[in-house]
């Protein structure tokens, strides 16, 4: 039995394991590993402490099927959780009995994600890292300085080292709380993990829980000023598509790619180096999608919002998703095309939005400067490799929001009044992250995560441009999709 990743939905880890199947494994598992399995797929921490202690109790005392109890009271999507849950202590032994691949499962689950997970409580699969990490001595000592906090400590725990017995009851107590509505409560644990150096990920990532930050992943870059670049307008998204998430993820099945390279203009705006690198890339990128892809390369004004209009009448609607990708020098709210005039990004939108493509996922990914940038655009730093997309602030047009075009999402290299960098071998940093995150992850996780990723990501980029330090935030500029997708490989990018 194998899984494939467009089979996204739950009825899968159903076809893989049933209680029969359960009481085997639990057969195999140790009684900590027991715990740990029940610790992750708890569906109500605040009440579970009583529970799984009297499972513990009875397990210590006799071989009983803990795991099996649990599940039967409560079934809901044990399955899947199950099969998550081992996958996150890496028991591929158990797995392999199963006969599924761990390949399979690892990229549906993708354990290894610190601060994703696809049902199991996230946080929790924190605290199970926190347990794991920790030795003896210094499990001890974390005790010790949570029990001074706590005058009325359970004793029933005197001689339990298992850690997640004790985590789950302080959330019992409330000394901390992980709470369905992502209102976590992390303070107070957190206060005495600063103690331990060796922990600084896991305390970072609880702290982003508690932040409710809990969908950015740091990748392994904790600068201390992460949190500034978190722009509000990201925030916002990233709970929006927290939400989405749990919704149908579409797969996709068939796409078209448009790239509208702008390389060459006409006098005033220098010509875009390294932009064909980025017209590879994405071309390289989506075709590994399976998409089919057209390339336009310096349009007029006029040209640009024709081939825009006309995608319906040029390539019908048969698909299920269009990614149309403009790279090009900008100005705040829109792109210039080849003959120097501007394209407001809302025109982009009025003619990619057309009835024929109303059940179309329409993504623009949009590579320009969003502002004052004529002082980085002197001639003559031709030896500089590091440039900017933009001319000049003069014009303000603002898109306006058209409620009614539905599915519908504009990702920009940057917020608006700020400069996107291109270098002039390589390509432009956004579009290199994109290609990047999506080769790596367009097939394992949806879109929206993947857009995430790609914020994050570009947080550890920073580079000189005539002496001055520059860094770049993307934004989602619109974002009305009403479920996600999810990209499908017809090639092997990932473990080739
Ligand atoms: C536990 O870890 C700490 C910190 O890494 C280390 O100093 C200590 O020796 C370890 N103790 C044991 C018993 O391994
Ligand atoms: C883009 O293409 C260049 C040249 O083919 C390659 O070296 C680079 O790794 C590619 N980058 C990405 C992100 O695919």
């Amino acid at each position: 039995m194998s899984f494939s990743m467009d089979a996204i939905a739950h009825n899968t880890a159903k076809t893989v394991i049933n209680l029969n199947i359960l009481r085997q494994i639990e057969k195999d598992l140790d009684i900590d590993e027991k715990i740990s399995v029940l610790f992750l797929i708890i569906e109500d921490y605040t009440n579970a402490f009583r529970d799984i202690f009297d499972l513990f109790q009875k397990a210590r005392t006799k071989n009983s099927y803990i795991i099996i109890d649990y599940v039967k009271k409560h079934p809901e999507n044990w399955e899947d959780k199950i099969l998550e849950a081992l996958c996150i202590l890496n028991n591929q032994e158990v797995i392999r009995k199963l006969r599924i691949s761990f390949k399979d499962l690892d990229l549906q689950y993708v354990p290894k994600f610190r601060l994703y997970s696809k049902s199991i409580n996230v946080v929790a699969k924190c605290l199970y890292r926190l347990c794991e990490s920790l030795n003896e001595s210094e499990q001890k000592l974390l005790l010790n300085y949570i029990k001074s906090d706590n005058y009325n400590y359970e004793s029933l725990l005197d001689d339990t080292d298992f850690l997640e017995l004790h985590m789950l009851y302080w959330m019992q107590i409330k000394y901390i709380t992980i709470s369905k509505d992502e209102k976590h409560n992390m303070e107070k644990l957190l206060k005495h993990l600063k103690k331990f150096e060796d922990l600084k990920i896991i305390s970072i990532d609880l702290e982003k829980f508690e932040n409710r930050l809990h969908v950015v992943d740091t990748h392994g870059n904790f600068g201390t000023n992460d949190k500034n670049y978190l722009h509000p307008i990201f925030l916002e998204q990233s709970f929006h598509a927290e939400k989405n998430n749990k919704k149908k993820i579409q797969p996709i099945n068939n796409g078209l790619c448009i790239i509208i390279n702008q390389i060459f203009f006409r006098k005033e705006y220098d010509t875009r180096f390294g932009s064909s690198t980025d017209c590879n890339n994405l071309s390289e990128t989506f075709q590994a999608f399976g998409f089919k892809i057209e390339i336009f390369e310096n349009l007029e004004k006029k040209e640009m919002l024709e081939k825009n209009k006309n995608i319906a009448k040029n390539y019908g609607n048969k698909y299920d998703c269009l990614f149309l990708c403009i790279l090009s020098h900008g100005y705040r709210g829109g792109v210039i095309s080849s003959d120097e005039k501007e394209v407001s990004l809302e025109a982009i939108e009025k003619a990619v939005c057309c009835m024929e493509l109303k059940d179309v996922i329409k993504i623009v990914i949009i590579q320009a400067c969003q502002g004052k940038t004529r002082d980085f655009i002197s001639t003559g730093r031709i030896n500089n490799c590091l440039t900017t997309d933009g001319l000049s602030d003069s014009h303000t047009l603002i898109s306006e929001d058209i409620r009614q075009f539905r599915k519908f999402f504009i990702f920009m290299s940057t917020i608006q009044g700020f400069v996107s960098v291109r270098h002039k071998d390589q390509g432009s940093w956004f579009i290199q992250e994109v290609c990047e995150i999506l080769k790596s992850y367009g097939n394992q996780l949806p879109f929206t995560e993947c857009v995430r990723k790609v914020m994050t990501s570009m947080q550890n980029r920073n580079g000189k441009i005539e002496g001055t330090q520059v860094v770049q935030l993307p934004e989602i500029r619109n974002d009305r999709l009403d479920s996600d997708f999810q990209l499908k490989s017809i090639i092997n990018l990932h473990f080739e």
